[in-house]
């Protein structure tokens, strides 16, 4: 290897620090991520191109013990004077709807761009938002709000061909994907694994919303919307919390060669968009078998650049902090709304056999077909061969476990052939008729 010292720098460069400038932010918001925010703000500089200053700081109670050291912040709990510091830009992480979205809208149309990390915010109220941002011409920046710490949605909004997306696959939660590493990594129990994942601040204020997958469903309608240009509700998508899954299920889907991981997957190659949120056994050929802890990743499928993997911190303050001020600069910049929402992502322009589609949202359904990981648990499994019997009823098993007598129950695990779903949930009701065993069945991704 061969060592430049003193290497000039070279003057074309991308990343020429330009000069200084500072950047007035009213910050809604001061808990976990409005608190980093305000303090790598602090830190950033004299190290950045930009230099920020907090004008002002929206909190429900300012003499609340806080992890930064807030005295020298102009806090308020009057929303009003944080409209009124004349920001150059609106920070919003108050999470949830109300009061951000009232917020959000009186500042875009007060002419203020918006930088927001709330994915509840664009996942229930995005049509409104963005509409707004659009009449008032103004950037409303939502970098964050997916994979936190992975900037990839405004990468993918300025380039058109790269974002020819037709589906995804994705890690989107950090907290369960956290909780199923510990429990296949270190055989640890769920509740001491979400304590510490919480201890660490990647948990939602309520940790029901990571656990039962709302967080990671919210995230999936925010992509929707960015990607495909569709207005999909929360509630048009199946989804299933990960409580479900314990320590064995870890321990047979490693024995198949696999893992469990919190899964959000769509498709809208075809007349509907298929969507699921929940645990999926992941073959440890597919990468994202290899995403852990709080890591989060997305792998594109693109029209013209093949499949797109996108991985990173998906959540913690800082990095969170991070990708909201680098929107910031990006909104301060930017004169006009730069969301996708405004031109659509679709491939349809660009796809033939896609090209007839309005922009009406079509219609949404769950994972249908593809393999399954199965558990079959019953007092007395042992006297029934169940994977003979499925296959019988048209079921092709690729992998079966030995049968677990743990606990005085009787467990067995199954990885399935392609099966459609509706055929395999006949299939195991006929079984369950038979032998009296429960089953418990996830989608299976190669
Ligand atoms: N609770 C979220 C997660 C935080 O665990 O991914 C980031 O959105």
């Amino acid at each position: 290897m061969t060592i430049v010292a003193n290497a000039p720098r070279v003057q074309h460069s991308t990343i020429d620090p330009a000069p200084v400038r500072e950047i007035r932010v009213a910050v809604l918001g001061l808990g976990q991520v409005g608190g980093a925010i305000a303090a790598l703000a602090a830190r950033a500089r004299g190290t950045l191109p930009a230099s920020f200053e907090v004008a002002s700081a929206l909190v429900r109670d300012p003499r609340k013990p806080r992890a930064i050291d807030a005295a020298a912040l102009p806090l308020t709990t009057d929303p009003r004077t944080a409209l009124a510091s004349k920001p150059d830009v609106l920070v919003e992480v108050l999470g949830g709807i109300e009061p951000a979205r009232t917020l959000v809208l009186e500042a875009l149309n007060a002419g203020i761009p918006v930088v927001t990390a709330n994915k509840t915010l664009l996942a229930y109220c995005g049509a409104e938002l963005f509409s707004a941002a659009a009449a008032a011409g103004v950037p409303l920046l939502y970098e964050a709000s997916v994979l936190a710490g992975v900037p990839f949605l405004g990468t993918l909004g300025r380039r058109p061909l790269a974002r020819s997306v037709t589906g995804f696959r994705a890690i989107l939660n950090g907290t369960s994907n956290f909780v199923l590493t510990r429990m296949a990594r270190d055989g640890a129990g769920f509740a001491e694994a979400l304590t510490s994942a919480q201890r660490a601040g990647f948990a939602e204020p309520d940790p029901s919303k990571d656990i039962e997958g709302d967080d990671a469903v919210e995230k999936l309608c925010v992509l929707l919307r960015h990607l495909a240009g569709f207005d999909i509700h929360p509630s048009q998508i199946d989804k299933t919390g990960i409580a479900g899954v314990d320590g064995r299920d870890q321990q047979h889907a490693s024995a198949f060669g696999g893992t469990v991981r919190p899964v959000a997957a769509a498709d809208w190659s075809g007349e509907t968009v298929t969507a699921y949120v929940g645990p999926v056994y992941v073959e440890g050929t597919n990468a994202l078998s290899r995403v852990d802890g709080v890591q989060n990743a997305i792998a594109l499928t693109t029209l013209w650049s093949g499949e797109l993997f996108f991985s990173g911190p998906g959540a913690g303050p800082t990095v969170t902090a991070a990708t909201v001020l680098d929107d910031v600069v990006e909104a301060s910049q930017n004169g006009e709304a730069t969301s996708i929402e405004h031109e659509p992502a679709s491939p349809r322009a660009a796809n033939p056999r896609l090209r007839h589609r309005s922009r009406q949202t079509p219609p949404v359904t769950s994972v249908n077909d593809g393999a399954w990981f199965v558990r079959l648990t019953s007092s007395s499994l042992g006297e029934a061969d169940a994977p003979s019997l499925l296959a019988s009823l048209g079921v092709r098993i690729r992998r079966a476990s030995c049968i677990d007598a743990r606990s005085g129950r009787h467990s067995q695990w199954l990885l399935t052939h392609p099966c459609g779903r509706a055929h395999l949930d006949a299939a195991l009701d006929v079984l369950s008729a038979k032998t009296g065993c429960s089953a418990w069945r996830i989608p299976a991704l190669e």
